[in-house]
């Protein structure tokens, strides 16, 4: 075997192996299966071997024509996958702070107009390309924080051309840069401003002309709806995703954020991989969901945002709910970071920092529908691997924010390093 790139002497290197079919729930989440000295070959983008140093390169017949990468102290991961991200719209909200200060909430910046409905003006307005170029900036900033698959949705076009021209934009993006891309249909986010007060009328839309027109394209994987007072009802959440099951995509559900309304219990009724934010979530709704087996991808970074309580990520671990974590970043949310989203996960929803590299990478795989291939460090899966200057997961929560990335390797290519040591 001459594998095109190998990395040696590893500190700690933290495979997360044997996790392919499902995720891990329970005290399974906290086990990284970690070899100390490890070593990594790679070959056309996957991994070909993976285990202590000595034992790798007793494998290999012919060096590699670049000399090994050595990484000792340092902490080697899956890449982490943002499974939860509005990556691509137009314009900032930078101004929707002040008003949070004045008191207001997200739910009365959104009936007045702002929220949600200001970032689907920008978008309309904005071209294919400038859409485009806006993502590219944010995913970069991505990238260079070890993320190397991220989850998109459309949702501030709103009609069936914005929409299509969000997730055209993202398909875009995923020509021009080196990390996975994951597209969700996200056309039910909010009621738009024409069709207000006939909210039917909009879920009509997205059932009979957007679904359709999206499934024809190809342009989405998934569909997501966001289920709460005041946006999308349980009825109609449910008239959707069912439209959309039909239409072969996938289904995730933004449930529970902000007002308990049984998200939980409906995205395990429909069979949705995910279930996404859960603030509110009712114990029933997270039984119903562990016996569906739908994944809890928690969000911290919004509750900050929004400045509100907590998912309670601890209850679900300890009942037995796989949990994923992801960014949310989206113009209410704007941090994209997976260091940020960790720290707030440790200190705020108290998971050790080996519970969220596990819901950071192999959890957040399954709530993409990629654990066969991503998500842990395992002959057979891409190489997407994130070196940290970091002696061990737990440093994680002493340099707790901080980008730690040294290097990044995305499908088998040193996409990002350091210079230094
Ligand atoms: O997941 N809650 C709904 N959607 C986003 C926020 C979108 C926005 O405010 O622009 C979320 O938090
Ligand atoms: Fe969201």
């Amino acid at each position: 075997m001459k594998p095109d790139l190998l990395l040696t002497n590893i500190g700690q290197l933290a495979t997360l192996q044997g996790h392919s079919e499902s995720p891990k729930i329970g005290a399974d989440m906290k086990e990284l299966s970690i070899i100390e000295g490890g070593a990594i070959a790679i070959e056309g983008g996957i991994i070909t071997a993976v285990g202590p140093t000595a034992e790798v390169l007793a494998h290999i017949t012919e060096m590699p024509d670049l000399p090994p990468l050595e990484f000792p102290n340092m902490l080697a991961t899956p890449g982490f996958i943002d499974c939860h991200t509005h990556l691509a719209f137009g314009g900032s909200r930078e101004h929707d702070f002040e008003m949070k200060l004045a008191g207001k909430t997200y739910l009365e910046i959104l009936a007045e107009g702002g929220g949600i409905l200001n970032t689907l003006r920008s978008t309309r307005a904005a071209s294919e390309e400038q859409l485009t170029r806006n993502a590219f900036s944010f995913a970069e900033s991505m990238l260079s924080m070890g993320t190397t698959t991220i989850e998109a949705k459309s949702g501030y076009g709103l009609n069936t051309a914005s929409e299509l021209k969000m997730l055209r934009s993202i398909e875009d993006l995923r020509r021009k840069i080196p990390a996975g891309l994951v597209s969700t249909f996200l056309g039910a986010h909010a009621v738009p401003p024409e069709f207000e007060g006939r909210p039917d009328d909009y879920v009509d839309l997205v059932i009979n002309e957007m679904i359709p027109a999206v499934s024809e394209t190809g342009l989405a994987e998934f569909c997501d709806v966001f289920c709460e007072r005041g946006v999308f009802g349980l009825d109609q959440t449910r008239n959707i995703l069912l439209a959309a099951k039909c239409a072969g995509m996938k289904l995730k559900i933004h449930a529970d954020e902000i007002v308990q309304l049984g998200g939980a219990e409906l995205a395990a009724e429909l069979g949705a991989i995910s279930a996404d934010h859960l603030l509110m979530a009712s114990d029933d709704g997270l039984e119903a969901m562990q016996k569906a087996g739908t994944i809890a991808t928690l969000l911290p970074a919004t509750a900050f945002s929004l400045n509100t309580t907590y998912a309670d990520a601890r209850k679900m671990i300890d009942m037995g709910l796989p949990v994923a974590l992801a960014t949310d970043f989206n113009p209410n949310c704007a941090n994209d970071s997976m260091f940020f989203t960790i720290a707030l996960a440790c200190y705020k929803m108290k998971m050790l920092p080996r519970e969220a590299l596990s819901a950071a990478t192999i959890n957040a795989a399954h709530a993409l529908d990629r654990g066969a291939m991503l998500g842990s460090l395992e002959v057979g899966k891409r190489a997407d691997i994130l070196i940290l200057d970091c002696p061990n997961p737990e440093y994680l929560t002493w340099r707790f924010g901080v980008n730690l990335v040294h290097t990044v390797i995305s499908n088998g290519k040193v996409i990002h390093t350091k210079l230094g040591p």
